[in-house]
């Protein structure tokens, strides 16, 4: 939902086609994120002196892709693409419109003015900007776009034209700026008052700074500076208008900053990182970064730890792959395995999850659990309900975190509520995490990504570890999330003699896992061949129940994201209350039956529809010769245990959407209105 990324190099020379293509380069990595409109804010002026040419700040924005930028700024005439600066900042950003439509004027940067005296990359949505645009109106500020990010670069502006002295630093500007301002950001701020400067800041939005050097750095945590008072060691006050008294020691001159929405924009140049916290403002001053907040609060942490990411850069290319989405769904073997990597004991059947080690016993004793996530999240938590309830003998209850927010539902201090979300940063999820806290609730995060505002802000947690998912289309992160509630209910039933038998099947199956997903990407070719005779319709039924349920679902969601086609996971259980009416020859059915204890239900269900002269295609076990001789088409997939089938049975549907979109002549990886991370409710 916006890729925000910036890039400041100190005395490490670069030439302004540099600077651009490490700047293309970000937007790439961060395209997933939205991808209506992009732009990038440069210093302007072909001076051999980098600080005049800092005075002028040039924009260069365009709508459409990142691709479309790259081929507007080849048509700049007016800049000097070869010359070099010693010092100097870049901000670009990839839109996910939310207020105003995909234009180069409502595209980011936003300016103050039209000197571009202060401009701004935002990712989030500021609620009070009506307010905020009418006040500024009202002192005879001119606002030229639709969009809310707008009255942030008007709003420093107004600052910076009523600072009381003309020492005021850019990172105070900054944080009275974000004082008045109420919904979600991350931003990164430029200025032609403040050459050679960088201020980045966040509420509710990711961002994290990356630093490389050829030195040493001499610390491996900053401090967080007080604009009031003392750190916590009492070395460092900071007057009111200075912010750079109090420094990150850089040992040499020469460093460089990377800026961005998330890692994988910044791990071909560094893996040391810093996550920001809501309401942090870090500034770049003369190469030193240093990190401010206005008020301490209870329980808030001195320092910010510079971590050493732990991510190839091989991870989030596509390699061979014709997609980010095909490359993840053939990647699950491995994806899966790496859930489960030492973590699962397959000798002595055990199973250790470090995360919520200390918080075992208080989960043993809960009310209940209650699963909250959004899209193919929701669906990991509909698909293992069954075996959660099985094994932990708790009620279960699976929430769209939107509609549970909406119905205010009653929480408990006795509940445990766990968070499932493969960004870790969704919206409505992270808003339903704070509702769970508030009332008391041990809250558990399911996330794929290290530092995310879930993973972070929850009790405890697992790491799904399913590697970085690009796609925007959820695949891999889904089979990880899967058997990551599946290792906890194992977890809870460790010491119940009378599931032992039970525990051991389902860890049996658990180790097989990745050698039957091998076994079912085998079927490529041949679903492949069902999307060619599929993709013209309008429409796809997916049908199933039980444990299959979520596999329609969640096969629907493929399906109707990327191909743009009519899709619907229907419970078979509900057929004859209903969707039946749409069966006839014509219309496209895929039913989901394996054999468990719903097998004969789901044998009547597929007579039902057959009766109808309903033409299904049957993803069913590769030994069931019941369902195989009683339909004209089926995909044979092998067997496992009735609790892990799902993780199976949903990988036909990923690849028949992936080739169906294909086929239709779709862009896989960006399905249109949609971004990766939704960061906005
Ligand atoms: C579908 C898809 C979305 C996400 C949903 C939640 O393929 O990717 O439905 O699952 O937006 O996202 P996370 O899991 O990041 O919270």
């Amino acid at each position: 939902m916006c890729g925000i990324f910036a890039y400041l190099n100190y005395h490490v020379p670069r030439t302004r086609r540099e600077i651009l293509e490490t700047l293309i380069k970000g937007l790439q990595r961060l395209e997933y994120r939205g991808y209506d409109s992009a732009g990038v804010g440069i210093d302007g002026g072909n001076d051999k002196n980098w600080e005049n040419n800092a005075r002028q700040i040039h924009l260069i924005k365009k709508s459409g892709k990142v691709k479309a930028l790259e081929d507007e700024i080849e048509k700049q005439d007016s800049i000097d693409f070869d010359i070099d600066f010693e010092v100097h900042l870049g901000i670009a950003h990839t839109r996910w419109a939310t207020h105003g439509v995909p234009s180069s004027v409502n595209s980011h940067p936003q300016r103050s003015d039209k000197n571009n005296e202060f401009v701004v990359i935002h990712n989030g949505i500021i609620t009070n900007y009506k307010d905020l645009k009418k006040f500024l109106e009202s002192k005879g500020y001119e606002f030229e776009s639709d969009t809310d990010t707008e009255s942030i670069a008007k709003l420093v502006k107004y600052m910076y034209d009523n600072r009381e002295s003309d020492d005021i630093s850019f990172a105070t500007l900054v944080e009275r700026v974000i004082q008045q301002l109420e919904g979600a950001f991350a931003l990164v701020l430029k200025s032609i008052h403040y050459p050679g400067e960088a201020v980045c800041t966040r509420r509710g939005g990711p961002l994290l700074i990356g630093v490389r050097s050829e030195h040493r750095l001499s610390t491996d945590h900053i401090p967080v500076l007080y604009r009031s008072g003392k750190d916590k060691k009492g070395n460092c006050s900071l007057p009111r208008t200075d912010s750079t008294t109090c420094l990150f020691p850089v040992e040499e001159k020469a460093v460089e900053y990377y800026f961005a929405s998330d890692a994988s924009a910044v791990i071909e140049h560094t893996n040391r990182v810093i996550f920001l916290e809501d309401d942090d403002v870090a500034a770049v001053v003369d190469g030193h970064l240093s990190i401010h907040r206005i008020k301490r609060r209870a329980g808030d942490h001195p320092a910010r730890a510079i971590q050493t990411l732990q991510l190839e850069l091989q991870q989030i290319m596509k390699g061979n792959f014709s997609s980010f989405m095909q490359k993840e769904i053939f990647e699950q073997p491995e994806s899966v395995l790496n859930t489960m990597r030492g973590r699962v004991n397959f000798d002595d059947y055990t199973v250790i999850l470090g995360g919520l080690q200390d918080h075992i016993k208080e989960i043993l004793r809960c009310r209940r659990l209650i699963l909250i996530a959004c899209g193919t999240s929701f669906h990991a938590g509909v698909a293992t309900r069954q075996v959660l309830e099985e094994l932990t003998e708790l009620p279960v209850m699976v929430e769209l975190a939107s509609d549970f927010l909406d119905r205010n539902t009653p929480v408990f201090r006795d509940d445990v509520c766990f968070f499932l979300s493969q960004s870790g940063e969704t919206a409505d999820t992270l808003m339903a995490l704070r509702y769970c806290k508030e009332r008391g609730a041990l809250t558990v995060g399911i996330t794929n990504t290290v530092g995310s505002s879930i993973s972070r802000e929850t009790d405890c947690g697992v790491h799904i570890n399913a590697g970085p998912e690009i796609g925007v289309a959820s695949t891999k992160a889904y089979t990880s999330q899967f058997v990551s509630l599946v290792m906890f209910a194992l977890l809870m039933c460790e010491d119940r003699i009378s599931m032992q038998e039970r525990r051991k099947e389902i860890i049996r199956g658990l180790k097989a896992l990745p050698d039957l997903i091998k076994e079912i990407l085998t079927l490529d070719e041949e679903i492949q061949n069902l999307a060619r005779e599929l993709y013209q319709q309008k429409s796809v039924l997916i049908m199933g129940r039980g444990y299959h349920y979520a596999t329609c679902l969640e096969g629907a969601l493929k399906i109707k994201e990327i191909t743009y086609m009519h899709s619907e996971g229907i419970l078979a259980g509900e057929l004859k209350h209903g969707p039946l009416a749409l069966v006839d020859k014509l219309m496209p059915v895929i039913m989901v039956i394996m054999r468990d204890h719903t097998y004969t239900k789901c044998q009547n269900a597929l007579q039902q529809v057959v009766a109808r002269q309903g033409r299904p295609v049957v993803i069913c076990d590769r030994d069931d010769y019941e369902t195989i001789k009683s339909v004209n088409r089926v995909i044979k997939v092998p067997h496992s245990v009735d609790c892990l089938q799902g993780i199976l049975s949903v990988i036909p549907l990923q690849l028949l959407s992936f080739h169906l979109a294909v086929l239709r002549g779709f862009d896989v990886d960006c399905p249109r209105n949609l971004a990766k991370s939704v960061t906005v409710e």
